[in-house]
């Protein structure tokens, strides 16, 4: 493997979806393998602290990386915390003989570039009939179970805790100053949320049982509501995403890859179909909130990750930005 080659290889990898796009990785490629660091100087202590969240980033940016590399026609193999002795060395992954590329290796590897986190409301259309049979046979492997939240009250307890816990972060003044911290509103800015990701807070034109994170509530100042438009008009159709929570036995560095491993997976396979996805971690980021979610849904387990998924209402593509591969990839020589 040359030098361009991993470097569009990591180009593919940091389009992976991070914890407030705080990209937390660092790369170093030498010879056929590429060992993948996560970089502490982008931690989020107060939502974070763990670093859960982070390094299931991370284990996304490892299966972009290996999705990228199959689709250029190079067998890829991905190990886990290779040296015990760093903590921050999570993974890495090695390129192997060549191998023909098959069209699902490619449509994967082009749904790359289009994923994006989609917070506008869905279309009122189910997700393919047995499009979540296939994430979950993807996951099982992995020994990552995947939930769809169905059942009214499963959805209630679900949904309450997601507001709960969206509650909760508004009251926090140092949650609110951490996420101010990453959100952007310069277009070009290379990392961080841009506010233009971030729609609307409206009830009157995103009706939905599922709130998304408010990543502009420091700086929202508060206002009644008015309904927009017609008020004779039909009120908008309350959204009714499929929502799916991934979730892993153990809760550790391992479980935390594994489930990005999954989630990277999930999305792209997603992206395929032509389905939008946003994560909605409000309940599982709070100890408090996600051991209710592990009772009230009697779940075995951790749950790592919480996923509105549906048909998108508006045709979008990826607005948020990226480091330069330059900025965190680097090249040793072989030994
Ligand atoms: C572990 C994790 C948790 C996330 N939590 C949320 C969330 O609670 N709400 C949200 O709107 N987006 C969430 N996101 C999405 C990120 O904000 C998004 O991936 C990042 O801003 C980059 O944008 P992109 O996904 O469009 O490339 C999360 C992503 C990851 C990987």
């Amino acid at each position: 493997m040359d030098e361009q080659q991993w470097t569009a290889v990591v180009a593919a990898a940091t389009r992976a979806p991070s914890i407030h796009n705080t990209q937390p990785w660092r790369f170093t490629a030498t010879g056929d393998r590429l060992d993948l660091h996560r970089d502490h100087e982008r931690a989020l202590p107060v939502l974070d602290p763990t670093g859960r969240q982070q390094v299931i980033s991370c284990g996304v940016a490892a299966e972009f990386a290996a999705v990228a590399l199959r689709a250029a026609g190079v067998e890829a193999e991905i190990e886990l915390l290779p040296a015990s002795e760093d903590p921050d060395h999570l993974a890495t992954v090695r390129a192997g003989a060549p191998r023909e590329v098959t069209s699902a290796d490619a449509a994967l590897a082009e749904a790359i570039g289009r994923r994006h986190t989609e917070r506008s409301p869905f279309l009122p259309r189910a997700v393919p009939e047995g499009l979540l049979e296939r994430v979950e046979a993807d996951a099982g492997p992995l020994g990552v179970w995947v939930k769809t939240v169905t059942g009214s009250d499963e959805e209630v307890a679900t949904a309450f805790l997601v507001s709960r816990a969206e509650e909760l972060e508004r009251s926090s003044p140092e949650y609110l100053a951490e996420l101010e911290r990453w959100l952007r509103t310069d277009p070009a800015a290379v990392d961080g949320i841009p506010v233009g990701a971030v729609p609307e807070d409206d009830p009157a034109t995103r009706p939905s049982n599922w709130l998304v994170r408010d990543f502009v509530a420091s700086s929202r100042t508060p206002r009644t509501f008015l309904p927009a438009g017609d008020p004779a008009a039909p009120p908008p159709e309350v959204e009714r995403p499929t929502v799916v929570l991934l979730g892993t036995e153990g809760d550790d560095r391992t479980a935390w890859l594994l489930a990005g491993r999954a989630l990277g997976r999930l999305l792209l396979t997603a992206t395929v179909e032509g389905l939008a996805t946003s994560p909605l971690t409000q309940a599982p980021d709070w100890p408090a909130t996600r051991t209710r979610m592990r009772s009230r849904l009697s779940l075995v387990g951790y749950p790592q990750m919480l996923l509105r998924m549906g048909y998108p209402s508006t045709a979008g593509g990826p607005v948020s930005g990226r480091r330069p591969v330059s900025e965190v990839l680097r090249f040793e020589p072989a030994r």
